[in-house]
């Protein structure tokens, strides 16, 4: 499986640290020196199918494709537009594809697991062609009055099209089921037969426990697929990490031993899209000349799950 294709959308408002001050008993200098975001783009005026059709389309006129070369759409989303039909049946109709579309949901690592689901249609000879595209809006699942998720957070979308070239080099991916440390609870309408109505529910996270869980999965994978292939931290070109905070990436880097020029990132920008944050960070590379054919890219994402995954991949685009 190799990425020919990539695209990306954000939302058209930026929120700043700034103006989350004059809501929150918070400030620009705890929030950028804990998670070295700046600012991030939310859902106003837009919908978050307009952003992940917007992320498909470029990713789609980048592989020179027109939709009726693609067979499959995997659609990675925490929430999509609608509990019913899923988020990417309606890309589908939107792109004007006939293509199968399925929604998943891998949390902030669906980007890996939907790279290893369009790896094996693609290896059974279920697709020769695949899009995979995240969308988040996590403006919608954080609690506006609590400062210590919702100023981590933003919208956005990013998509890659797939083919059955050489690319990847090998992906892992691990579950480990836990529904405390990170989680939200699915609403459950108004059942005479269910006692306790859970109501609305925002995301729940105990931030200590994620920081160290997260750079432990990362340093743990990308060890062990290093070890699988016998490629050193040095060969590697790029690292394109979950932007979910500056010093989760600082801690890996420092582990993995590699210059900062390997850890792009954007999360200053854009906050953490949850699954839409390496697609985005790729596409902005890709777009920006960064990348290069031949290079070696590290992926590697953490999540609620708690799911982590990580991948090689040579960029043959
Ligand atoms: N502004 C000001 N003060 C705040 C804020 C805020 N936005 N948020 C929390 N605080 C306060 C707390 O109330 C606490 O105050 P107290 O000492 O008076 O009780 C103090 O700051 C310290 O709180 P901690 O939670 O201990 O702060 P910590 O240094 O651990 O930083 C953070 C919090 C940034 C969330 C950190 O734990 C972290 O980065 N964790 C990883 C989280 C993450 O990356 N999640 C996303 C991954 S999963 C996914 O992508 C869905």
């Amino acid at each position: 499986m190799r990425i020919i294709g990539t695209g990306s959308s954000l939302p058209s408002k930026t929120v700043t640290n700034q103006d989350l001050m004059e809501f929150l008993d918070t400030s620009d200098e705890w929030i950028s020196s804990r998670t070295g975001i700046r600012e991030r783009r939310v859902l106003s005026n837009e919908s978050l199918l307009q952003l992940a059709f917007g992320a498909s389309k470029a990713a789609l006129e980048d592989a020179k494709l027109s939709p009726d070369q693609i067979d499959y759409i995997l659609c990675s989303t925490v929430q999509g537009e609608w509990v019913t039909p899923g988020l990417g049946c309606i890309v589908q109709r939107e792109l004007g594809a006939s293509c199968p579309a399925l929604d998943l949901n891998g949390a902030c690592a669906g980007f890996i697991y939907a790279l290893d689901m369009a790896d094996a249609l693609l290896k059974a000879g279920k697709a020769k062609r695949v899009v995979i595209v995240c969308a988040e809006a996590m403006s919608r699942i954080v609690d506006w009055t609590r400062r210590e998720t919702s100023v981590l957070f933003g919208d956005g979308a990013g998509a890659v099209v797939v083919d059955g070239g050489e690319g990847l080099l090998s992906i892992r991916l691990t579950t480990r089921g836990d529904s405390e440390i990170l989680h939200m609870r699915a609403p459950t309408g108004n059942s005479p037969f269910e006692g306790n109505p859970a109501g609305q529910d925002f995301l729940h996270m105990a931030g200590q426990e994620v920081y160290r869980f997260a750079v432990g999965a990362c340093v743990e994978d990308l060890r062990a697929l290093m070890g699988e292939t016998g490629l050193t931290a040095g060969s590697i070109d790029y690292f394109l990490l979950h932007q979910a905070n500056l010093r989760i990436l600082e801690a890996v880097r420092s582990r993995m031993g590699e210059p900062p020029e390997k850890f792009p990132h954007n999360l200053e920008r854009t906050g953490n899209t949850s699954s839409a944050t390496i697609p985005i960070l790729m596409d902005e590379l890709n777009r920006s000349g960064a990348l290069k054919p031949g290079q070696t890219l590290a992926l590697a994402a953490f999540g609620a799950g708690l799911v982590n995954g990580a991948c090689l991949i040579r960029w043959n685009p």
